[in-house]
């Protein structure tokens, strides 16, 4: 499998890397970086040390982009640390990132070899939206695009209707639902439900190796924020869920298949992913997407301890 991943490390896309990297038939053809948990410095930075730490320093980082397409930006200091990774000291790589943006690396691969490259994108969707703008049959050459974002049944998380992803570029979103990619969304509605148990965290803690100690580390931080949020002692494991879900699309139990617009204009409610839920959303114009609404939990957490051994 060919995936280029687009993020902004922060923990869970810590996460995802280590996951995508365990498996040794996944081909990393780049990674992209945006703003969003930090500043694209940041994040990028943090994409290199991180394929250090994971044992693929050879993978390309393409910075992407330092701001939303309308609206300033908004990070997560408070959820990943003010490096993005709990605080944690992660050694520096020595790779720098390649003189394409994301956008561009992304088209490039995605045009060197059609219909075989998988996208993640695990960040705010700046660099999908600017990539379609510089190749509009983008939709046609990449295979298929994973997206960790949007709330559509349940509420928000940084604000009460809106996932951080889809707020922190909401006319982003809007372009890459629209553009007709074969998408599938992983959403809160999902991932909220697909929190990390204590006993699995406890387990974690028994792993030795640089790969599960460090990532371990970083997720002290996260769980402390989430327990204070969700009052018992956890994470949610947003962006590795839609790695695993990439790599094995049989982890989604059940899916809808709508059609999905971004609210733009909203006072309250901008940045919230709604979907057409009508049975006769056919008639919609708007191409689906594949909303996932049940994934299998148990699989995933073993998955995700293996990838982490
Ligand atoms: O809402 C969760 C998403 O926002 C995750 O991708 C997390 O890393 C942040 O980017
Ligand atoms: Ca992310």
């Amino acid at each position: 499998m060919r995936i280029f991943v687009d993020c902004d490390p922060g923990i869970d896309d810590a996460l995802a890397l280590a996951y995508l990297t365990a498996h040794s038939d996944v081909e990393l053809v780049g990674v992209g970086t945006v703003f969003g948990n930090n500043s694209v410095d940041v994040t990028t930075g943090n994409a290199l040390r991180l394929l250090r730490l994971y044992g693929r320093p050879d993978v390309p980082v393409s910075r992407g982009a330092g701001r939303p397409l309308v609206q300033p930006p908004t990070l997560a200091e408070s959820v990943h640390g003010a490096n993005g990774l709990g605080d944690i000291d992660v050694p520096e790589a020595d790779a720098v990132p390649t003189t394409e943006s994301a956008a561009e690396a992304l088209v490039r691969a995605a045009r060197s070899a059609p219909g075989e490259v998988d996208v993640l994108a695990v960040g705010p969707l700046t660099n999908l939206a600017l990539a379609l703008g510089l190749e509009p049959e983008l939709p046609r050459l990449v295979r298929r695009v994973v997206v960790m974002g949007g709330a559509v049944r349940v509420p928000g998380n940084v604000t009460p209707w809106a996932e951080a992803n889809t707020a922190n570029d909401p006319e982003a979103a809007e372009v890459v639902f629209a553009a007709g990619f074969d998408l599938t969304l992983v959403a809160l509605d999902v991932t909220m439900r697909a929190t990390a148990p204590a006993a699995w965290l406890d387990e974690l803690k028994t792993l030795e190796g640089d790969r599960a100690c460090t990532t371990s580390s970083f997720l002290d931080f996260y769980v402390g924020w989430y327990s204070k949020a969700l009052g018992e002692r956890t994470c949610a494991m947003h962006d590795p869920l839609a790695a695993a879900v990439l790599l094995d699309p049989a982890l989604a139990t059940e899916a809808l298949e709508v059609p999905v617009r971004v609210e733009l204009h909203g006072t309250h409610t901008r940045g919230l992913t709604v979907a057409d839920l009508r049975s006769n959303a056919a008639d919609d114009d708007r191409p689906a997407v594949r909303l996932v609404t049940e994934v299998d939990t148990e699989a995933f957490f073993t998955r995700m301890m293996d990838a982490l051994r």
